[in-house]
């Protein structure tokens, strides 16, 4: 089975956690869109949606679906989004589609954060993937050197300005035994808008699409 298919699956999944009348958060990437094509297909009356970035703004209202601010609608009750690497612990790396971000706040403001993915983000460990920080361009070179004091060696991701009008640096060679204080030692360098690293929110359910099927994991 290709990754698309499985990502389309746990994707799919996800369906089982909308129910009508609420307000619901979308998250962004591919795993993502396959959610936002099923949610057009399913018509679930739902009051609305709050999207982590523009790019999912557009394609639910490339659906027809109604789109919320975050800001007129108060905690949402689920969040639906992707991830980059899913350890045992429900902590994740995101950020590989530049949204961290707002997806960290849709994230933090949403009761329940179901994560879709296919099994093969589902790790031991995080730190394979490089880890995405938003960082005020203003302050890239300096937050760059403050990365490499701390072990990473940061790329400035080419070609991107997030949806903040920030810039993306990669970092590899992280220590990530204590993921929750990596991401509040990244946070608090000066410039550092936020980093990938999703311990202090992470998901409360996760789906893998597998060739087996979907697994279901609630922590
Ligand atoms: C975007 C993200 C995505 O959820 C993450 O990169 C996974 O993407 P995909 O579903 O395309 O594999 O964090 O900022």
């Amino acid at each position: 089975m290709n990754t698309d298919a499985l990502k389309k699956m746990a994707a799919e999944a996800a369906l089982r956690y909308i129910q009508p009348g609420m307000v619901v958060g979308v998250g962004t990437g591919s795993t993502t869109n396959f959610f936002i094509e099923a949610l057009g297909a399913a018509k679930i009356h739902v009051d609305g949606y709050v999207a982590s970035s523009i790019a999912t703004e557009n394609r639910l209202k490339a659906q027809g679906l109604r789109v919320l601010e975050l800001n007129a609608t108060g905690d949402i009750p689920v969040y639906i989004d992707g991830a980059d690497e899913a350890d045992p612990h429900f902590r994740l790396i995101k950020g590989g589609g530049g949204a961290l971000t707002r997806e960290k706040i849709v994230a933090s403001a949403a009761r329940l954060f179901v994560c879709i993915a296919d099994d093969g983000k589902d790790k031991p460990m995080l730190g394979k993937f490089p880890l995405p920080v938003e960082v005020i361009p203003f302050a890239r070179s300096f937050v760059a050197r403050q990365l490499v004091k701390i072990g990473g060696s940061p790329t400035l991701r080419s070609g991107i300005t997030t949806d903040n009008g920030n810039v993306i640096l990669d970092v590899t060679g992280l220590d990530f035994s204590d993921p929750l204080r990596m991401e509040e030692t990244i946070n608090a360098i000066p410039g550092v808008l936020d980093n990938g690293i999703f311990a202090h929110r992470r998901a409360d359910v996760m789906l893998f699409g597998s060739a087996g099927g979907v697994i279901e994991r609630k922590a």
